[in-house]
């Protein structure tokens, strides 16, 4: 009971650390990504395992996209998702609101010809056509695929509901799309206990992680379903996933988050 209890005594370090994180959601993950100074197995970077493995567990599911189409990484922070997705589609456009992490993206992407980057708010109103442009400017047009990971969980209720009516448009008739977002069903003090935060010591890359950004929340069925409508999308599948970290217990193996993912499509009207 009393080593239950023990993590709460966390709650002023994490209030401490998150204080200093700036307000404006932009403002700090363009800070986070500016100050990456290297990323995947051995990286700063909490969700970058540097590893496959993630990937390879949703390819039976990425199967039901259509791989004619190019695919829009949404959030894509250093690209290691678009990379991946690079190898399974004729166009991976990752996308992301911070011009850091874009920058960062294509510098550990030269070289990859079927990888682009773009600088893009895919909760702006004009997010679908920064989008059309970005395509446009590597050599495509029309509908495409988009492939979301970890990006709502750090969004509120209105820029996920923004976020989701800007990818109507994206997809259109043929395209689809696959999340896969953090679900974890606890306070913040169980979630960085999860990841290994004891009162004495933190695992360096979530630090950072709570220093400079945002607390994060959590995106399942009730979210999923309430930022893309029934009105407007059809659910083709969805359930659990497991989110992979960048190894903090023990030096090789991931970490894993609980997740959810789903595969929806724009429903056609009319
Ligand atoms: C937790 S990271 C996930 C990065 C990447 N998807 C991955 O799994 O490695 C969330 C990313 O979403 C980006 N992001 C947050 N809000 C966004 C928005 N409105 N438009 C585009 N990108 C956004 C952040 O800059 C950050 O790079």
């Amino acid at each position: 009971m009393l080593s239950a209890l023990r993590k709460y005594l966390l709650i002023p370090r994490l209030i401490r650390l998150s204080s200093s994180a700036p307000k404006d959601p932009l403002t700090a993950w363009d800070q986070y990504w500016g100050n990456v100074r290297s990323t995947g197995a051995t990286g700063d970077v909490l969700w970058d395992s540097g590893s496959d493995h993630e990937l390879n567990g949703y390819l039976p599911k990425l199967a039901q996209l259509d791989p004619t189409l190019p695919v829009v990484d949404v959030g894509c922070g250093n690209g290691s998702f678009t990379r991946l997705l690079a190898e399974h589609f004729p166009l991976a456009l990752g996308l992301d609101y911070s011009a850091n992490a874009v920058e960062r993206a294509r510098q550990e992407s030269a070289g990859i010809t079927t990888a682009a980057f773009a600088v893009c708010d895919m909760t702006a109103p004009d997010a679908a056509q920064t989008v059309a442009t970005a395509l446009d400017n590597a050599g495509w047009a029309g509908d495409a695929n988009v492939f979301i990971r970890g990006v709502l969980h750090v969004l509120d209720r209105k820029g996920r509901a923004a976020m989701a009516a800007n990818l109507l448009p994206v997809v259109g008739g043929r395209g689809s799309v696959f999340l896969a977002e953090t679900n974890f069903p606890g306070t913040p003090v169980d979630y960085v206990s999860h990841l290994g935060a004891t009162r004495k010591s933190i695992p360096a890359p979530l630090e950072w992680a709570i220093r400079g950004l945002p607390m994060p929340g959590r995106f399942g069925a009730a979210q999923r379903a309430k930022a893309f409508p029934a009105t407007d999308w059809t659910l083709v599948e969805d359930g659990a996933t497991s989110i992979e970290t960048r190894p903090l217990s023990n030096p090789t193996v991931p970490d894993v988050i609980p997740g959810y993912y789903a595969l929806l499509r724009a429903r056609q009207l009319n």
